[in-house]
């Protein structure tokens, strides 16, 4: 049985903050340069650069066999889209970038969804519903409540929204390693999960839809996650610390 969390020590955490710092950055930049026209390929090599300007590394490169620098999930794409040069970006699509920076042993991850056209109603409501819950579950990370306590003001909403609610993947610890425990499902009926306590470090990340929240995955690729039913997706991530008084938001960025 693993150990359902972990306490990062004050040592590690200040290397977990630079790492999500320079995820931020990433994040950030890459949305700055992508524009219509663009390959996703071209996209994931830009990032590839720019994590070297990070001085880290791909955390996703390699991770269980994925073969992108970053994920790049466009429109019905859920998550873990893979950088194609068939796949040119056009301004309507919704696109959804999904980094981590690996440096000096410790981990970021953040998400963000972006477009270039103005968007229609279905599309308003599901990347600010999206972005709602990301901030809703933040303001719900507070030391002495429990995972669900995060879990269910992101579902919630997703309900006031009429939003589905993707449930084959779910916000985690990362902090040493990507995927560290515990998970932190957007959907509640889990029961309470770990408690929130000073020194974890987890990343709440929901993946919306603007219709059902059945997935399912690339016949090919085997990785792109889309929705079973055409429908558009949205996605957005932090990485937080959770301290004694609010959570701090560690992919915010500050500095780089
Ligand atoms: N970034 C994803 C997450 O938020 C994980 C990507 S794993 C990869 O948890 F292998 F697809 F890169
Ligand atoms: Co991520
Ligand atoms: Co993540």
């Amino acid at each position: 049985m693993p150990r359902s969390y972990i306490i990062h020590t004050p040592e590690e955490i200040i290397r977990i903050r630079r790492a999500a710092q320079a995820s931020g950055w990433l994040r950030d930049q890459l949305a700055a340069v992508a524009r219509p026209g663009m390959s996703t390929w071209e996209l994931d090599q830009a990032a590839g650069a720019l994590i070297r300007e990070t001085g880290g590394k791909s955390a996703f490169l390699n991770y269980c066999g994925y073969p992108g620098n970053v994920c790049i999930s466009i429109n019905d794409e859920v998550v873990h889209g893979i950088g194609v040069p068939e796949r040119i970006i056009q301004d309507d699509d919704l696109v959804s970038i999904d980094v981590g920076v690996m440096i000096d042993g410790a981990v970021g991850d953040t998400a963000l969804t972006f477009t270039f056209a103005p968007m229609t109603d279905e599309k308003r409501n599901l990347m600010e519903g999206t972005r709602e819950a990301l901030n809703a579950g933040i303001r719900a990370a507070k030391c002495g409540d429990t995972i669900s306590h995060i879990s269910h003001a992101v579902e919630q909403v997703a309900k006031r929204r009429k939003l589905g609610v993707v449930t084959d993947y779910v916000g985690h610890g990362c902090g040493i390693k990507l995927h560290e425990p515990p998970e932190v499902p957007n959907f509640t009926g889990r029961g309470r999960g770990a408690p929130l306590l000073p020194g974890m470090v987890i990343c709440i990340e929901p993946m919306f839809t603007a219709g059902d929240w059945h997935v399912v995955l690339d016949r090919h690729d085997h990785w792109t996650a889309r929705t079973r039913d055409g429908s558009l997706s949205a996605h957005f991530e932090h990485q937080i610390l959770i301290t004694d008084n609010e959570p701090e938001i560690l992919t915010w960025q500050k500095t780089m």
